[in-house]
């Protein structure tokens, strides 16, 4: 993110924190807390958080993490720096989620409380957002699925929403990270784990906007997965 836009940021930021703890808290309005309407919880029997792990991948993996898939929402280009880093380092395969209508400078303009984005935080039925496609090819080859996104008002851009309740993550290890300004990951993993209600979903990590390769690969060291 340009300087400019961090400033500009700031004032947000300290609003979202003061509301949300970095996290997409309960507020009424965080667009995590209406995410999650999009689609009911499933049972959580279906899916299990774990914390992240320091050694090798779950039982059920590969020695190697097996088949890794990066799956993706990027507004303007952040999240798809981080994703494209950890799909060369684990020689995975990307998955860019691309909203059917492309998002404009205008309508990520977060000062302007009448834009696409201001109207589609404040209603959970325009965070449903139409994807070109959810649908990953050789889906069943994938044992690892990471699922990037930016962090929009201490939540989870909710273009992700469609891909993750789109798809039966049974049996597959499911890693979030995302990019932001300066909120952390908060709860946007646990509640996408949620709306997912399948999958092995860990804690995941959050990346500045201009994040590193270094910082990403030992991350993904630490997974077991580079
Ligand atoms: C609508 C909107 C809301 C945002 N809300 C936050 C926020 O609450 N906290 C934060 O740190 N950054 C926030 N940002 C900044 C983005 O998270 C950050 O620039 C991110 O790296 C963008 O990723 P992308 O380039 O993949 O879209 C927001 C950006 C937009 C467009």
């Amino acid at each position: 993110m340009k300087r400019r836009d961090f400033l500009k940021l700031s004032g947000l930021v300290v609003l979202t924190a003061a509301a949300s703890a970095c996290g997409g808290g309960a507020s009424s309005s965080s667009p995590a807390s209406s995410a999650d309407s999009v689609r009911p919880a499933a049972s959580s029997s279906e899916t299990a958080i774990v914390a992240s792990p320091s050694g090798l991948p779950d039982s059920g993996s590969t020695e190697n993490g097996g088949r890794v898939l990066v799956a993706y929402f990027s507004a303007t280009g952040n999240t798809a720096a981080v994703a494209e880093t950890i799909a060369a380092a684990t020689s995975g395969e990307l998955f860019p989620l691309e909203p059917v209508t492309p998002y404009t400078d205008a309508d990520l303009d977060y000062n302007d409380s009448s834009n696409r984005t201001s109207r589609e935080r404040a209603a959970a039925s325009l965070q449903n957002v139409p994807l070109v496609s959810t649908a990953v090819e050789g889906w069943d080859t994938y044992d690892t699925v990471f699922v990037g996104y930016p962090i929009w008002w201490g939540g989870a851009g909710w273009p992700v929403n469609g891909f993750v309740t789109g798809n039966d993550f049974t049996g597959k290890r499911v890693i979030p990270f995302c990019t932001s300004a300066s909120s952390g990951l908060g709860q946007s993993g646990a509640r996408l784990a949620d709306l997912a209600g399948t999958g092995n979903w860990e804690e995941g990590r959050r990346f500045s906007s201009s994040a590193g390769e270094a910082e990403i690969t030992q991350w993904l060291a630490e997974l077991g997965l580079a």
